[in-house]
């Protein structure tokens, strides 16, 4: 697995035991790692507008011949200037996705003793914890995750996937091979808006490596106080987020500002990360995001990260290097660039910046 040889993250409390002892205790403030009054307060464009809402892909027009070639249009007009989407009448089933969805909720609703025996460990990425905390001081999320290897599948490492409840590894199962699906459908889509062969760029992704994000973002009182998730863009090819209750809470980077995204009911978000923009040279965009809290209500989500194949190299592709006269990016192996993703902190648009040849 790419991440377990980077190491793992210094543990922190649990966010859903803190918010049950803080939200109840109005003359207590919520201690002090988790307040970022300043980031908390900048300025948020509210996703009701026309100018603001994330273009809509409709899976079923791009498989109608008569509308095939302008969806795919506007797919690849939605990864350049926004790098997020969402995907409606994608073909995953409604019931693969509920099934999931119960049994991710019923997860986090444990008790946090049953939850520990998937705490992460030293060395490894996966697990019940948090990630990217490296010294005592920082600045902390108010959220819970849970991670999971699913791609290639003889990349699983069974101690981590929870035997409660029961159906739990039948519908994470099932979930994953949807979406792996759905997203080489779309990469396909992808590779002929980019015009090359989108075969040898489904090579790139050979055994469709994917990791899952579970998210559980407690209530918080002092919701305007805190970030659930800190800015940051995601390292893989495509990620494929789901909201799984119906407390809204992204936001992306536009032109600078912060737009909230309004998830629709029964749609997927959809992603660039900068595997993908380097690959693309520049093409798409990996765009800056992060997740706020809800001040009484849970929220949850899960995001699938769709990663190219240990193999592979990370740099633009030499066709639309070719066609552009230039590569905007260096190339390294993708070991080297798991790497380098880790040495550098986590936040803001930094990792994929400083690969950039100018
Ligand atoms: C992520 C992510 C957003 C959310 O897990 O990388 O950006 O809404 N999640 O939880
Ligand atoms: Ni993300």
């Amino acid at each position: 697995m790419a991440h377990a040889e980077a190491g793992g993250s210094l543990p922190v409390p649990n966010v859903q035991e803190l918010a049950q002892t803080y939200n109840n205790r109005s003359d207590e403030q919520i201690p002090e790692n988790y307040i970022r009054v300043e980031e908390a307060a900048e300025e948020v464009i509210l996703d009701g507008g026309i100018s603001s809402a994330i273009p809509i892909i409709d899976v079923h027009k791009l498989l109608e011949p008569q509308s095939s070639k302008e969806e795919c249009a506007k797919l690849g007009s939605a990864c350049r200037q926004w790098g997020f989407f969402q995907v409606i009448n994608h073909g995953v089933p409604n019931e693969v996705i509920s099934s999931f969805k119960k049994d991710m909720t019923e997860f986090f609703k444990q008790p946090l003793e049953a939850k520990k025996v998937y705490s992460m460990i030293p060395g490894n990425l996966q697990g019940y914890g948090q990630h990217f905390v490296v010294s005592e001081d920082q600045k902390l999320d108010w959220a819970d995750l849970f991670s999971l290897v699913l791609r290639p599948i003889d990349s699983r490492d069974m101690r981590f996937w929870p035997s409660h409840p029961p159906s739990f590894r039948s519908s994470v199962e099932r979930y994953s091979s949807e979406a792996a699906k759905l997203v080489s459908f779309l990469l396909k889509f992808l590779a002929m808006d980019m015009g090359v062969e989108p075969e040898s760029f489904l090579e790139i992704f050979r055994g469709q490596p994917q990791s899952m994000r579970m998210t559980y973002y407690p209530p918080c009182r002092q919701a305007d106080k805190v970030v659930g998730l800190s800015p940051h863009t995601d390292r893989m090819g495509l990620t494929l987020l789901l909201q799984a209750n119906d407390v809204q809470g992204l936001q992306i980077r536009k032109d600078g500002k912060w737009v909230a995204i309004n998830a629709l009911d029964g749609a997927f978000i959809v992603n660039i990360g900068d595997t993908l923009e380097i690959l693309s040279n520049g093409r798409y965009k990996s765009i800056e995001h992060r997740a706020m809290v809800h001040p009484t209500r849970k929220r949850m989500s899960v995001a699938l990260f769709h990663a190219v194949c240990r193999e592979a190299t990370v740099g633009p592709l030499p066709e639309l290097v070719k066609n552009d006269g230039e590569a905007r990016y260096g190339s390294l192996s993708y070991m080297e660039f798991v790497k380098r993703f880790f040495a550098a902190k986590l936040g803001g648009r930094g990792h994929v910046e400083s690969i950039k040849t100018s």
